[in-house]
C-alpha cells in the first residue's frame, strides 16, 4: 500500500520520546518513513531542529518502537550531536567524532550549523530543508527508495543564499547509522592491479577503518561500498553504503561507545576543496544504502535488484557472448590475424568480435599512439571500413576498445594540444604506463573525447565500445589557470556527460567499462555502463576470488568474463576447460584465450558450453542470486533462479579445498540452495530432488581432477 500524495513516503503523527532524563519532547517535524521491498527507513527532526536524524533503519515495521539509534543520555566531555544519529553533520554538530560537511567562511571561521526549514515529500522524494542564518547556506537532504528496492539513495543540495563566498573544506555526502550493540563486524574490498574486489572483514570495537582512493578514479585498492553488521550477529541483519562517484572518494566507519557504528561516505575533495560562491549551488554524489535481513548474501541480492533498476531497459538486451583478441595478439593486431580468430569464433558461437588495444596509428605497444584516433593503415591495408564488414559477414558484431582520456607524449595530439594534460608549469609530469592524461574537465578536451568517440561510432559499424582507462591522476593542476579548480569533480561530471550523450545517439552500442582491470567500478558506472570489466587476471583460481567478491557489490549483468589459457599470478594450480567456461558463465561469457591454438576437440567443446550458456543467460541477467560458499572453501558455487521460480541455475566450482580427496572414504561436496518452496520437486537430468532435501542437505557433487565444475539447470517438476 503506497500513499498517493507521497509515493512510499509515509508521515506519522509527532511521536513523543523520552529522553534518558525523563524529560519529554516531541519531534519539531517528522518522522517519515520510507519504504521499500523489505526495508523502512526512517527519520526525524528533534524538537531542537538543529538536524536531521535517524529513527531506524530495518524491516517493515521497525519504526514501531524505541528507536535503537536515538541517544538523549549525558555525553560527558562531548557534545549530543556526537553521540546522536545525526544523517548529514557539519562540524559545528559533531565536533569530535567526525562531521561530513565542514564549511569555512572568507575570514576563516568554520562551525556553521543550521536550523530546521520545511520538508516536502513529492513523488516518492523526501527532502528536508536546513538553513543557516548567518552565511545563508541551505542544505537540502534528500531521500529516495526506488519501487522495487531495498536501497534508499540519499543525496545533499547545498545553495549559498548568502552574499559571500564558502569554501567546502570537506563535503561527504551521508552518514549512516547503523546499530551494533557487540561491535562492528565489516566487510569490505581490497586488492590491486590482476587481483581486484578481494573480500575481507574486519571486527572494529573501537576506533576508525577508513578507505578511498585519491587517484581521481574509484581505483583498485578499495571498492567504494561496506558492509556493516553487529559482531554477534555475521549471518543476521547487514546494512551496506556504495557511493555513487566514478572519482576519488572515502568511506569512514566509526563505532562510538554506545553501540552505534557511523559510516561518513562521500567525496574525497583531493583538490583542496570546493568553492561555492554567492548564490552558487552544487549538488553532492548520491550515496546509496541497503539494508537486507539474510546477511552478506542478501545484501548482495538488495545491491543486484537495485543495480537492474539502474540499467533500465538496456538490461533487457542480451548481452552478446564476445571475442576479445587482447590476450591473444596484444599490440600486435592486423587484419589478417584478427580476421583469423574471427573466423574460429564465429564457429564457435561468438556474437561479438572485439578488436582490442593496438589498431590505431603509432599503436606498436604501450609508448605511443593514444590520442590518435585513426585506424593504422598498414595494419588494415584494405581500409578499417572493409575489415569491420568482413567481421559483419562472420555474422559477428564488431566491438572496439578506447581509451580516450589518456595521451601518449608521443602522439600528434600531444604536439598539439600540450596544454590538454594535468599538468602544474614548470614541473615536470609523471607518465604512467608511458601515458599522460587529459583533464577532461577542460571544455576542449570533453569535446575532442566526445566528438572522437561519436565520430567513430557514426563512421564504422560498431555495436560494441570498451572504453579503458590505465593511469590514475598524477598532477592535479591545470597549466593557466587563476584560481583553484575542483579537477575531480569537473572529470567525473564530464565523463558522465559523454557516456550519456552516446547513449542518447547511440542507443543500440554496447558499452564496456574498464581501467586498467577493474578500478573504475561504482554505483556511477553501473547506471552509465552496460559492463565492467573486473579484472585483467583471468587465471581461473584468482578470477574465482575475484568474481566471488564483485557479486558482492555488483550484479551478474556487470560481470564481463573471459574463457583463457592463463594460469594466474597468485593461485596457478590448474584447472579445465569446463572450469574456465562455467566461471566465465557466472556474468557475461566471453573467450579471450587464443583459440587458433585451441585443437578440434577444444573448440568443440567450447562451441558446446557457449550454446549451454545461451540457453541460460536470461536466468543469469534477471535471476535471485545465492552466493553459496567461497574460494577458500570445500564449496563454492552460485544459484540462479529464475524470475518465474521454475528454473534454477547452480554453477559449482571445485576449489581444491579438499582433505584426503581420491584416497579416504569421502561423500560428495553438498551445496545446499535457498529460496526453494520445500515441497516443490526439482529435476536434473535423471535425478529428482525435494526442495527440502536441496534446501537441507544440498545439491551432491563429486569433485576429481578432471571433474573441477559443474552446470546445474534444475527444472521445477
Ligand atoms: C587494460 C585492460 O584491462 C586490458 O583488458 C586491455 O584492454 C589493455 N588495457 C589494453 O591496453
Amino acid at each position: 500500500m503506497s500513499d498517493p500524495a507521497t509515493g512510499n513516503i509515509y508521515e506519522r503523527a509527532a511521536a513523543r520520546n523520552a529522553t534518558d532524563a525523563g524529560e519529554d519532547t516531541a519531534p519539531l517535524a517528522g518522522p517519515w518513513t520510507l519504504r521499500g521491498v523489505a526495508t523502512e527507513y526512517t527519520v526525524v527532526v528533534p524538537a531542537h531542529g538543529r538536524w536531521l536524524e535517524l529513527v531506524s533503519w530495518g524491516p517493515p515495521g521497525v519504526a514501531h518502537g524505541p528507536s535503537p539509534a536515538c541517544y538523549t543520555g549525558p555525553t560527558p566531555f562531548l557534545t549530543a550531536g556526537d553521540f546522536a544519529p545525526v544523517e548529514y553533520a557539519t562540524d559545528a554538530v559533531r565536533p569530535f567524532t567526525g562531521a561530513d560537511l565542514v564549511v569555512e567562511t572568507a575570514t576563516g571561521d568554520r562551525r556553521i550549523s543550521w536550523r530546521y526549514q520545511q520538508a516536502e515529500t513529492d513523488g516518492g522524494q523526501l527532502r528536508v530543508t536546513f538553513a543557516d542564518p548567518v552565511t545563508g547556506l541551505r542544505a537540502a537532504h534528500c531521500y529516495r527508495i526506488p519501487a522495487g528496492t531495498d536501497v534508499v539513495e540519499r543525496w545533499v543540495e547545498l545553495t549559498n543564499t548568502g552574499e559571500a563566498p564558502l569554501h567546502l573544506a570537506r563535503a561527504g555526502s551521508a552518514g549512516f547509522c547503523v546499530p551494533t550493540p557487540h561491535g562492528a563486524r565489516l566487510s569490505y574490498q581490497w586488492g590491486q592491479w590482476a587481483q581486484e574486489f578481494q573480500l575481507a572483514h574486519l571486527d572494529l570495537g573501537h576506533g576508525q577503518f577508513s578507505i578511498g582512493s585519491s587517484q581521481g578514479v574509484p581505483g583498485h585498492s578499495f571498492v567504494p561500498w561496506l558492509a556493516v553488521q553487529d559482531r554477534a550477529e555475521p549471518d543476521g541483519p547487514t546494512w551496506g553504503v556504495a557511493l555513487a562517484w566514478t572519482g576519488s572518494w572515502q568511506i569512514v566507519a566509526e563505532p562510538d561507545t554506545g553501540g552505534l557504528t557511523r559510516v561518513r561516505v562521500g567525496r574525497r575533495l583531493v583538490d583542496g576543496g570546493l568553492e561555492l560562491p554567492a548564490g552558487g549551488g552544487i549538488t553532492l554524489p548520491m550515496v546509496a544504502g541497503a539494508h537486507s535481513d539474510a546477511g552478506l548474501a542478501g545484501l548482495a541480492r538488495a545491491w543486484h535488484r537495485y543495480q537492474r533498476q539502474l540499467a533500465g531497459d538496456r538490461l533487457h538486451r542480451a548481452r552478446p557472448v564476445l571475442y576479445n583478441s587482447w590476450e591473444a595478439t596484444e599490440f600486435a593486431v592486423d587484419a589478417d590475424n584478427q580476421l583469423a580468430l574471427a573466423r574460429i569464433a564465429a564457429e564457435l558461437g561468438v556474437e561479438t568480435f572485439v578488436v582490442d588495444d593496438g589498431w590505431f596509428i603509432g599503436r606498436h605497444d604501450d609508448r605511443g599512439g593514444l590520442g590518435d584516433w585513426t585506424p593504422d593503415p598498414v595494419k588494415f591495408p584494405a581500409g578499417f571500413d572493409a575489415f569491420i564488414a568482413q567481421i559483419r559477414a562472420l555474422d559477428l558484431t564488431f566491438g572496439l576498445w578506447v581509451e580516450p582520456e589518456s595521451i601518449s607524449p608521443a602522439s600528434r595530439l600531444y604536439a598539439e594540444h600540450p596544454d590538454w594534460v594535468y599538468a602544474i608549469d614548470d614541473r615536470p609530469i609523471t607518465p604512467i604506463r608511458n601515458q599522460y592524461l587529459l583533464d577532461l574537465g577542460r571544455p576542449e578536451a570533453a569535446e575532442f573525447v566526445h566528438s572522437t568517440l561519436d565520430g567513430l561510432l557514426r563512421r564504422h559499424d560498431i555495436g560494441y565500445l570498451k572504453w579503458d582507462f590505465n593511469r590514475p591522476r598524477t598532477e592535479p593542476g591545470r597549466p593557466g589557470a587563476a584560481t583553484r579548480l575542483d579537477l575531480d569533480g569537473a572529470h567525473v561530471a564530464n565523463l558522465h556527460r559523454i557516456y550519456a550523450a552516446l547513449r542518447r545517439d547511440h542507443p543500440h552500442v554496447t558499452i564496456e567499462a574498464c581501467a586498467a582491470g577493474g578500478a573504475r567500478t561504482d554505483l556511477a558506472m553501473a547506471a552509465h555502463a552496460d559492463v565492467f570489466w573486473p579484472s585483467d587476471n583471468t587465471g581461473p583460481l584468482d578470477r574465482l576470488a575475484i568474481q566471488h567478491g564483485f557479486l558482492h557489490a555488483n550484479a551478474p549483468h556487470l560481470l564481463s568474463s573471459w574463457v583463457t589459457d592463463a594460469v594466474g599470478l597468485f593461485d596457478q594450480r590448474p584447472r579445465s576447460l569446463a572450469f574456465r567456461f562455467v566461471l566465465a558463465m557466472a556474468g557475461v561469457l566471453g573467450i579471450g584465450a587464443d583459440i587458433r591454438h585451441w585443437t578440434p576437440r577444444q573448440r568443440a567443446e567450447a562451441a558446446s558450453w557457449i550454446g549451454r550458456y545461451k540457453q541460460i543467460r536470461e536466468v543469469i541477467t534477471h535471476g535471485e542470486v545465492h552466493l553459496i560458499g567461497g574460494p577458500d572453501q570445500p564449496r563454492c558455487a552460485v544459484q540462479y533462479t529464475a524470475p518465474d521460480g521454475d528454473t534454477v541455475v547452480v554453477l559449482a566450482w571445485h576449489t581444491g579445498r579438499l582433505d584426503g580427496h581420491g584416497l579416504l572414504p569421502s561423500r560428495p561436496v553438498r551445496l545446499p540452495l535457498r529460496g526453494l518452496a520445500t515441497d516443490d520437486t526439482w529435476r536434473h537430468g535423471d535425478d529428482t530432488y525435494s526442495g527440502s532435501h536441496l534446501t537441507a542437505v544440498g545439491l551432491p557433487v563429486r569433485w576429481t581432477a578432471d571433474h573441477d565444475a559443474e552446470l546445474f539447470v534444475l527444472r521445477r517438476a
